[in-house]
């Protein structure tokens, strides 16, 4: 194993933005912690120099403090932590139980902290590192029907952004990714839509949004170019900290900063309209193949 590389740890590394992330610093010729909650079902990073693929579920805090210690003695060191591992919780939130709220915020908000908690000591140590915390544009706006995974991503949001005061103090810097809709399991099995308390009022509405997110979701930007925005964050030296990735992320960030809220709302259930995805949609999401 190389230890004079760099060395970045990411989270979530069984699919698509953490997987990409992965392979991508690889390629860059980095030592890489790709981690998974299942890296007994891994195939292909394992098979990649200077790759190791550890066990973390954020859920977990042994299986965290774990992960950091192997990749600390394997490689020497971590440079950069990428908190990439998240899933989306969708529904009216009338129809969301507790305990999918909990979870929500359990894997998005308090497992990033935890992970940060155990990371944040040794790039401290170190005077020198990369915190990147993948929210989304999400994060900045809401979109309807996921007012909890909207909520998760605004804490990530906050957080991330107080920590700047914090450790710039330890020169590391903090970075926050703002993807857009990628194309990954994120529409699919990442994704609790169960109606945990069976209320049905909403059901209509619903399917009607739920139909067009599941159409954009197929068409939209590649995760390996969100990968490209980790890696550029990650390396382009500023201190900016927002990084928009994919157009639908920058257009519609632009038009939150630019428009009051009732037109930006207004804005969104227009584009979230089956007219909308097949004009100006075009723009954003690539039509799926018949
Ligand atoms: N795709 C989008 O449109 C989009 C847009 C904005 C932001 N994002 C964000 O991008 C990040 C990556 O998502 P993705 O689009 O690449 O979806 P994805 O392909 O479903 O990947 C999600 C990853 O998170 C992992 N994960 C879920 N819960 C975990 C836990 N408790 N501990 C450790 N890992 C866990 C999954 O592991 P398992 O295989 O074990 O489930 C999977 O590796 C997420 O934070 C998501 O919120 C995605």
């Amino acid at each position: 194993m190389n230890n004079t590389a760099k060395t970045v740890l990411i989270t979530g590394c069984s699919s698509g933005i953490g997987r990409d992330t992965a392979k991508l610093f690889q390629e860059n010729g980095w030592s890489v912690a790709a981690t998974m909650r299942t890296p007994a079902d891994e195939q292909e990073l394992n098979q990649l120099e200077n790759v190791i693929c550890l066990r973390l579920d954020v859920n977990d805090i042994k299986s965290i403090e774990s992960a950091v210690q192997t990749t600390i003695e394997t490689f020497g060191h971590i440079d950069v932590l990428v908190n990439n591992a998240g899933y989306a919780l969708m529904g009216a939130f009338e129809t969301l139980d507790s305990q999918q709220i909990q979870q929500q915020f359990e894997t998005n908000v308090f497992g990033l902290m935890e992970v940060c908690r155990v990371v944040l000591p040794h790039l401290r140590s170190r005077n020198s590192g990369t915190l990147v915390n993948v929210a989304s544009m999400v994060g900045r706006f809401p979109l309807p029907l996921y007012s909890i995974y909207n909520a998760s991503k605004f804490a990530v949001e906050g957080f991330t952004e107080t920590l700047i005061y914090e450790l710039e103090n330890f020169n590391i810097k903090v970075k926050l990714i703002e993807p857009g809709a990628t194309n990954t399991h994120f529409f699919g099995r990442s994704s609790d839509r169960d109606n945990g308390t069976g209320i049905s009022a909403y059901d209509d509405y619903t399917k009607k949004v739920f139909d067009v997110m599941d159409s954009i979701g197929p068409s939209g930007s590649d995760s390996r170019d969100i990968a490209k925005e980790i890696w550029r964050a990650t390396t382009d030296g500023s201190n900016k900290l927002r990084y928009a990735a994919g157009s639908d992320a920058k257009a519609f960030l632009l038009a939150r900063r630019l428009l009051p809220d009732r037109l930006f709302n207004r804005t969104i259930k227009i584009s979230l309209t089956p007219w909308a995805l097949n004009t100006v949609g075009r723009l954003f999401y690539k039509p799926q193949a018949e």
